[in-house]
């Protein structure tokens, strides 16, 4: 299963990646989870305190270096299918179970354009989708328009997840649009800070066709964990509940024909 998570700013993804992998790692699965945003905060999320979060590979400029042959940036020859094999072992660390990778940012030079970092990245991140009896979750920046086309096409599934209120849900819209055009498998929606008051079927409704695979509650305990720097996983209910609801429906529609559900 590897499921990449996407959505508007600020909706919840960082919180989701690290309550799903936790969960998982729990009920005994290998887990990578990826920390594909420049802006890294999964780490914290995973309850890392900051001392001890992970160095980016695109930040290991003589890791890139050894990888791709190349000692500058744009403009010289360099591998563009580097040899990552080994990294994910070499450079993650393991966190309550969660193996952590953080990938770091790479300066964008305009549309299409690759550099030794990006390489290295791409590279990562296709090994990691392609490699058999591991689950992995990506907690992506917002938008999919960074996403590849190889990356896209090797995930399983995409969660988008949204808040309540119309701007989450018309993002919802455009992004499960434009993962159709890269070919995503499937798309799914996760409802976050959800209160319950909130009719859950009139939000579903709202989606237009897009598969609900459940809800987070708006929870005080997770914010305050963010302002404290630590996990907002808490193993205890509604919580541990309301995740393992979530993933009672992510596993078999993660693993659902390509063509049958979602898009
Ligand atoms: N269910 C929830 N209840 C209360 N607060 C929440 C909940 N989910 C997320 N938050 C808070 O909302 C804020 C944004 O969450 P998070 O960082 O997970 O979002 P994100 O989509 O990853 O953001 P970004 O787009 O910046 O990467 C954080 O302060 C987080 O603690
Ligand atoms: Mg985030």
């Amino acid at each position: 299963m590897k499921i990449a998570i996407s959505g508007k700013g600020g909706t919840g993804k960082t919180t989701l990646a690290a309550l799903l992998a936790r969960a998982l790692a729990d009920s005994g699965r290998a887990v990578i989870a990826v920390d594909a945003d420049p802006d890294a905060n999964l780490a914290s999320a995973l309850g890392l305190p900051a001392a001890e979060w992970p160095e980016p590979i695109s930040e290991m400029r003589e890791l890139i270096e050894e990888r791709t042959g190349s000692k500058s940036g744009y403009g010289t020859y360099f591998k563009i299918n580097p040899d990552v094999r080994d990294l994910p072992e070499r450079f993650s660390r393991v966190v309550r179970g969660v193996r952590l990778l953080t990938l770091g940012g790479v300066a964008k030079g305009g549309a299409g354009c690759i550099c030794p970092a990006s390489a290295v990245l791409k590279a990562l991140v296709t090994h990691l989708l392609l490699q058999p009896g591991q689950v992995v979750i990506l907690d992506m920046e917002a938008g999919i328009e960074h996403l590849g086309r190889a990356t896209a096409q090797a995930v399983s599934g995409m969660i988008i997840v949204v808040e309540p209120g119309q701007r989450s849900f018309q993002t919802a819209r455009t992004i499960r649009r434009l993962a159709a055009e890269i070919q995503i498998p499937r798309v799914a929606a996760v409802l976050n800070k959800h209160e319950p008051d909130m009719d859950l079927e009139a939000m579903a409704q709202k989606l237009d066709g897009l598969p609900l695979l459940g809800a987070l509650s708006f929870d005080p305990r997770i914010a305050q964990a963010d302002r404290d720097g630590l996990s907002p996983y808490t193993g205890e209910e509604p919580q541990a509940g309301e995740i393992r609801a979530i993933l009672e429906r992510l596993i078999p529609w993660a693993s659902t024909a390509k063509d049958q559900k979602g898009l």
